[in-house]
């Protein structure tokens, strides 16, 4: 990985810094000012191609107005480069432009990836595995830097409990503890020891905040969120980012309880700053701060920027047009200080001292293109994919599967063999060429032992609406010329019907999901559910890998597929890590990372709800279908098999003298083995329920997760300790953090429904 974790000169030196950044502020004009607040995207399309309409951008100027202010030096950041020539170029003209040479500070969408991509972010938390994701960010990091960005607008932390919203997919599901470690692992990959670390960026967790919760999962649409899921759910992850030493937060787009999220001052004042004592710089989501007037919040440009900047968002991000170009007027009118956009260019200053930029402001294009080569990078997104997956069911023991047992395999299905597919949305800088597919991985393992025949029995399925992505090209699925859907879907069926084994791959197309890619049904999208009880109809047994960044009705398959392996979009490398899991190379050990519901119209369900009146009836909420899951938070399952076993607390009370304090922690051990012919990772998780106290609390929390591998035979004791910090929660009716004086049960397992408890108490004293 090249030089490990150096920290620039300029990173720990903070009184130097201060003093450069004041002598930066004196030296600058109003205007410069707001330039440095604000980041334009910089809009290069493939020929011939229309963007999209809501951006309200013409491609062709874009790019020349832009220019134009970089000249002026009024671009404090830019947005969309990737080309690191193109960075270069562009940083010249900002650094010529500018009258004290202020480098821009380039940031662009890292999410799972740069060249090598990485499995979706939701299938990385899939992992539970803090290591591999840390390692995956920092391999994207590493690849982001070489060619010229410092900053990525990464981690999506924002949980996620309706999967119709298509940016569950960025996220790391639905539980504040999991997303939390997954945070706090990105962030340390992102941005190594310290900020300004060699080969790093900086980590903007996203968006601040409740963003996941769109109203009926549509994407934008208003939020109305308690304040006990606010505290409890929606913002430790963000608490973990920050914590972990995360540089920028992002805001969020829709209106939260009623106020624009990105003009809410008690949002970044009270609970951004105050609360969780964030010291960095916050970007409006792109557009967000024109939105203000859009939203019908602020009545004009001049009032958004002049009201944005007062609660607190440092810099816009604009396509066209910001609103923080009229804060020099804004200040003339008296409708915000000089002092305001002051305290924000501080920030934004002294983010650019800290990474170095003023010393290094360009890139060397050779040692990028070695970067985005090195094979090692691979081999890390490989291991990502082999760990994120998910059997979901296994019966018969079908999986793995013994080539030499095998004369023939069918792979079938319009998503087994397609490059673009198999990346994952919230990708730009991809290369197809050296993409690996299921089809691809599959041959490549198998070599000519085994006849492995492919067709996709269907036709892609569309989009009812455009893509905003469409615009960068190659997103949406090409239709077929002359395809004969009969005919088809028959040529399917007979290489079902004379293979050994059919391998059939689907899910949805990755332009069904990611930002603006919300969803009313969680249907296999076309003709997939047709072509899959057409092959199961053959007799030959089924493999069914689910290429997916959220939970798809799999009510027919979890009957009838006798093993069902969820591979999400597994980037650059997948199909080699899922003829890994196929033939048992590896054993899968990814747990769901949400509840998998029955159908849509359960959604939002969660394992973590409350108890309520007849709780005896908790599956029978409708009449015409079961209210329980159809795969539990945490489920997965592996080739080997575990056994738990003497489940204990060191102690049995826990002494409360009020407020947070405790005289201690509880520490759980539990006794896991592997009781399997083979090695393979458990993943022990431990779930709380406080049984009485100030408020209700859900029937179980996840408070403790640790993945491990075990050896055939093998037994390790794992332990979790419980204290305040995994005892306590936010307290509506108090407005506060409370311990409860409680017993608390504990579980250890596999998956949400681990049954081998404890308890023990939390007692008042003093
Ligand atoms: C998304 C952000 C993203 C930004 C820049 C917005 O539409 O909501 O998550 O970082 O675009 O691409």
């Amino acid at each position: 990985m090249g030089d490990e974790q150096q920290a620039t000169t300029t990173a720990g030196d903070d009184s130097a810094l201060r003093a450069r950044v004041e002598e930066l502020l004196a030296g600058m004009t109003l205007a410069e000012k707001a330039g440095q607040l604000t980041q334009y995207f910089y809009f290069r399309l493939p020929e011939g191609a229309e963007a999209e309409p809501a951006l309200g951008l013409d491609p062709s100027a874009q790019p020349r107005m832009v220019e134009a202010a970089l000249g002026r030096g009024e671009v404090g950041s830019l947005l969309f480069v990737t080309d690191p020539a193109e960075v270069n170029r562009l940083q010249r003209l900002a650094v010529e432009g500018n009258r004290q040479g202020i480098p821009a500070i380039f940031g662009f969408d890292v999410i799972h990836g740069l060249r090598t991509i990485f499995p979706v972010p939701i299938a990385m938390a899939a992992s539970w595995d803090p290591a591999t994701i840390e390692a995956g960010q920092a391999v994207a990091a590493r690849e982001a830097r070489a060619v010229g960005i410092h900053w990525t607008f990464a981690p999506m932390v924002d949980v996620a409990r309706d999967p119709r919203w298509g940016r569950i997919i960025e996220g790391a599901g639905e539980d504040p503890y999991l997303g939390a470690a997954v945070a706090a692992a990105q962030v340390r990959g992102f941005q190594g020891p310290a900020l300004g670390s060699a080969e790093r960026v900086v980590a903007g967790p996203k968006h601040f905040a409740g963003y996941g919760y769109a109203l009926g999962g549509r994407d934008y649409d208003e939020v109305n969120l308690s304040d006990s899921e606010l505290w409890n759910v929606v913002l430790p992850p963000f608490a973990a980012a920050v914590e972990a030493g995360a540089g920028n937060v992002m805001t969020a787009y829709m209106d939260l309880n009623g106020i624009p999220a990105t003009g809410n001052r008690w949002l970044f004042d009270d609970v951004l700053r105050q609360a969780l004592d964030f010291q960095g710089f916050v970007v409006s989501d792109a557009n967000a701060v024109r939105s203000l007037a859009t939203h019908g919040f602020a009545e004009d440009l001049t009032e958004a920027g002049a009201r944005a900047l007062a609660v607190g968002v440092d810099l816009e991000m604009a396509i066209a047009d910001p609103a923080y170009a009229h804060l020099p007027e804004a200040v003339a009118q008296g409708r915000v200080t000089e002092e305001a956009l002051d305290v924000s260019v501080r920030r934004v200053l002294a983010a650019k001292l800290r990474l170095g930029l003023f010393d290094e402001p360009y890139v060397d294009e050779d040692r990028a293109r070695e970067v985005l080569a090195d094979p090692a990078h691979r081999d890390v997104a490989r291991t990502a994919a082999q760990r994120a997956a998910v059997l979901l069911r296994n019966e018969g023991g079908l999986l793995p599967l013994d080539p030499s047992a095998l004369g023939s395999l069918a792979v079938l299905g319009p998503l087994a063999d397609s490059r673009r597919d198999t990346l994952g949305p919230w990708v730009f800088d991809f290369d197809l060429d050296e993409t690996v597919t299921v089809l691809d991985g599959i041959r490549a393992a198998v070599g000519d032992t085994l006849d492995v025949r492919h067709t996709p029995g269907i036709r892609p399925a569309l989009r009812t609406f455009p893509s905003m992505f469409d615009m960068f090209g190659g997103n949406a699925p090409e239709e077929p010329e002359g395809f004969d859907d009969e005919a088809e879907l028959a040529r399917a069926v007979e290489l079902a019907a004379g293979a050994d084994v059919a391998v059939v791959v689907l899910g949805e197309w990755q332009n069904m999901i990611g930002e603006a890619a919300s969803t009313s049904t969680l249907a296999l999208p076309g003709a997939q559910q047709e072509l899959l009880e057409a092959v199961v109809a053959t007799g030959t047994p089924v493999v069914l890998l689910v290429m997916n960044g959220r939970p798809l009705d799999l009510r027919w398959a979890a009957e009838h597929v006798p093993a069902v392996l969820d591979i999400w979009y597994p980037g650059s490398q997948g199909g080699a890590a899922v003829a890994d899991l196929l033939l048992g190379r590896v054993s899968p050990g990814g747990r769901l990372p949400f509840t998998w519901p029955r159908t849509v119209g359960q959604v939002p369900l969660v394992y973590s709800h409350t108890t309520s009146h007849e709780p005896q009836n908790q599956g029978r909420r409708y009449w015409d279908e079961a209210s329980t899951p159809l795969f539990p938070f945490g489920h997965g399952l592996s080739y080997s098999s575990f056994a738990y076993a003497d489940l204990q607390v060191d102690r049995e009370t826990l002494t409360t003298t009020g407020g947070l304090t405790l005289d201690g922690s509880v520490m759980v051990t539990v006794q896991v083995t592997n009781t399997g012919g083979r090695e393979a990772d458990e993943v022990v998780q431990l779930y709380v329920h406080q049984r009485s106290g100030t408020a209700s609390r859900p029937v179980r929390e996840l408070k403790g997760f640790e993945r491990v591998t075990l050896a055939a035979g093998e037994s390790r004791t794992v332990r979790f300790p419980l204290g305040a910090a995994q005892l306590r929660y936010w307290n509506a009716a108090v407005r506060d953090w409370v311990v409860d004086a409680a017993t608390f049960d504990v579980w250890v397992g596999g998956s949400s429904t681990a049954d081998l408890g404890t308890t023990f108490s939390v007692v008042r004293g003093g």
